[in-house]
């Protein structure tokens, strides 16, 4: 499958999550849900799960709710980051934050639903119980404490502070690293691969997540607000640290280059048939949005 038809396929599955009746007493908050998960995003993280399982030997079509259930994850984050009492963002995706159309309550709770409703997913998908636990395992490894929570907690406490590169790196790799490892590790999980197989993808999350928050402070620099989908110089109002401030545009370009070349030589030790991983992680490196 290419780039595109993974896109199509979990763009249909999310589609079909959260439908309530007219009359469903939590239909709002289901609305909620709806609004950010449907409001366009580039779906990386589903479609590394899809396609690791792939190239583990799986079968990706019945790994689609680990990949969904990876993008409600990853959009609770969303919702939640752009809150007031975080980065404070009034544009997502295009569209007006959550706790902009449907307040702070509720676009709290859409966040949190969404977090148990990802685990729900990968619990009550029907892949054997053993590759469900893992999976799952994964994921709460991946949010929790030691994960982008975690993560989220030190960029706060840095925000107004000059951080050294190391003390950047590991923020980084909790708050964004660790979602996009999970993806990787997920959908090994989902196929039954091997552990050699898990560290190989580990090593390709790690490096492509590097990269991926660079090229994320830079477009929030470089960028425009058109292109992006959210707004331009939030990370300054912030004072938050970031790989921008800290290197300039042309130091953060030459990371993120050797991120990549070091993701797609990770995949090298234990896959083949990594082309769509190795231009994925091509095409990241110079995203424009
Ligand atoms: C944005 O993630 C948040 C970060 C971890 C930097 P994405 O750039 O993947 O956002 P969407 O899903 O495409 O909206
Ligand atoms: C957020 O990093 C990472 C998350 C855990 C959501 P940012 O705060 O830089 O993400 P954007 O720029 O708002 O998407
Ligand atoms: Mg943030
Ligand atoms: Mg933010
Ligand atoms: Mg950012």
């Amino acid at each position: 499958m290419t780039e595109k038809e993974y896109k199509k396929l979990v763009d249909i599955a999310l589609s079909r999550c959260f439908l309530t009746e007219e009359d469903y007493p939590v239909k709002g908050l289901a609305e909620a849900m709806r609004y950010s998960l449907l409001a366009g995003g580039k779906r990386i993280r589903p479609m590394l799960v899809l396609e690791f399982c792939r190239i583990s030997g799986g079968d990706p079509e019945a790994a689609l709710p680990v990949a969904c259930a990876i993008e409600m994850l990853h959009t609770y984050s969303l919702i939640h980051d752009d809150l007031p009492c975080m980065d404070n963002d009034s544009l997502r995706r295009g569209m007006p934050t959550n706790h902009v159309v449907y307040g702070e309550c509720t676009a709290t709770l859409a966040g949190d639903a969404l977090q148990a409703e990802a685990f729900g997913a990968i619990l009550r998908s029907e892949l054997p119980a053993d590759r469900r636990a893992r999976c799952a395992m994964h994921l709460a490894n991946a949010v929790g404490l030691d994960g982008m929570c975690g993560g989220q907690f030190l960029d706060m406490l840095g925000e107004g502070k000059t951080l050294s590169a190391s003390e950047l790196d590991e923020i980084n790799s909790r708050k964004t690293g660790a979602l996009l490892t999970a993806a990787c590790l997920m959908g090994v999980a989902a196929a039954g691969g091997s552990e050699e197989q898990e560290e190989a993808a580990s090593r390709y999350g790690a490096a492509l997540g590097a990269a991926f928050q660079i090229r994320d402070d830079m477009l929030d620099v470089l960028s425009t607000e058109a292109e992006l989908g959210k707004p331009i110089g939030s990370d300054r109002e912030e004072q938050k640290n970031t790989y921008m401030a800290l290197y300039g545009a042309e130091k953060c370009v030459e990371l993120i280059d050797r991120l990549t070349a070091a993701a797609k030589t990770a995949l090298q030790e234990a896959f083949q048939g990594t082309s769509l991983l190795c231009s994925l992680a091509d095409s990241l490196a110079r995203r424009r949005s």
